[in-house]
């Protein structure tokens, strides 16, 4: 698969083995995570960064550290950096392909669910800073993804379940054949099948393409794939980001985003009865709004980075596929949490 990605192209290669691509490579610089690093113990380069994982690491000190180590091993512009972790260290070795040298070679070899299905896609770099998530960051997308799926039979159960509903949103977004996998091989998926995972992270890459392909810079439909977004960060700040996934954040949100536009009579009824239906199927909690202050989560909501002159925009659906992007009252935000 090759996806047109804003400036360059991306190339996506599932493989078994990674043992003979970088034989061939001069001057590699690999980052990696702690755990990161044990998933591969036969790639063998001196020139390489191991940082402490998580998303309190992805700041400008690891960026840092990545471009040092660039500039202490001597590293030439046509040089490749390759990033091996989830999303944190893919956005990290990204912002610093970006800026060494004005610009280096970018390989990414997502290990996480989410970074496989959503984020090593689309150009998206970046890391967190004085307490805003992603405010810094450049758009710079990886000429190649290798995706190994087996990598996956280590990943905490979290954390592949985040990676999970973010492949629920694709099918919800454009894609009914996700749906019908998921509803057909659960079981498959649960056990982590790599014939099963293949497919659902070609298709979920496949949604991700065509709304990057077309709008690499988020000015209008590639915001659809915040779809749950909204709901899902004003829930994670309330539960201050640690009881609450991304995922279980962003699989709430979408049955919040279909309330939402039941309210403002604009989605199928029947849509969001299935759609919640699929939501439930692999065990997301629908129902936080019932414990947690809906006044704390509408002010979140307020706080949101992606408010546009003053006001807050939603993505809605309409039903499966169809979907649009509304400014909702404060009135119908509430009743929507309150149903
Ligand atoms: N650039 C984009 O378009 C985009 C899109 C979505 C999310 N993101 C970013 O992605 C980040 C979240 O990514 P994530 O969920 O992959 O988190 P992560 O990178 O923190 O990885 C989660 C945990 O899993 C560990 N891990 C990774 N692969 C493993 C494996 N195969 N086996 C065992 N452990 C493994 C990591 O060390 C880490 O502890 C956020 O910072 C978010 O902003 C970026
Ligand atoms: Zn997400």
């Amino acid at each position: 698969m090759e996806y047109s990605i804003g400036p360059g192209k991306t190339a996506v290669y599932f493989r078994g083995s990674l043992a003979d691509i970088f034989e061939s490579y001069q001057n590699v610089l690999f980052v990696f995570d702690e755990n990161t690093r044990k998933l591969f113990p036969d790639i063998s380069s001196s020139v390489s960064v191991v940082l402490t994982p998580g998303e309190n690491e992805k700041n400008w000190n690891s960026v840092n550290k990545i471009i040092e180590k660039a500039v202490k091993s001597g590293l030439a512009r046509d040089s490749l950096f390759v990033g091996v972790g989830g999303g944190v260290v893919c956005d990290l070795t990204g912002a610093a392909a970006s800026l060494y040298m004005r610009g280096s070679r970018l390989v990414l070899i997502p290990t996480t669910l989410l970074a496989m299905a959503d984020a090593a896609l689309g150009g998206k770099t970046g890391f967190d800073y004085q307490g805003y998530k992603n405010i810094v960051g450049t758009f710079y997308p990886a000429e190649t993804l290798y995706i190994l799926p087996e990598v996956l039979l280590s990943l905490p159960e979290r954390e592949y379940r985040s990676g999970l509903a973010e492949i629920i949103k694709h099918g919800f977004l454009k894609d009914r054949k996700i749906l019908n996998i998921l509803e057909r091989k659960k079981g498959l998926i649960l056990k982590r099948d790599a014939a099963v995972i293949k497919d659902l992270v070609t298709r979920s890459l496949e949604v991700k393409g065509w709304f990057v392909e077309q709008d690499f810079k988020e000015k209008n439909i590639r915001r659809y794939l915040n779809l749950g977004h909204t709901f899902g960060h004003a829930l994670e700040t309330v539960t201050g980001f640690s009881t609450v996934s991304h995922g279980e954040a962003v699989a709430w949100g979408m049955v919040m985003a279909l309330k939402t536009g039941i309210m403002l009579q604009e989605t199928d009824e029947s849509w969001a009865k299935e759609a919640e239906g699929f939501i439930k199927m692999y065990g997301y909690d629908t129902d936080y709004h019932k414990n947690i202050s809906i006044d704390e989560l509408l002010a979140a909501i307020q706080h949101d980075k992606k408010k546009k002159k003053g006001e807050v925009r939603f993505v809605l659906q309409r039903g499966q596929g169809d979907n649009f992007i509304t400014p909702v009252d404060h009135d119908i935000l509430r009743a929507a949490l309150s149903a």
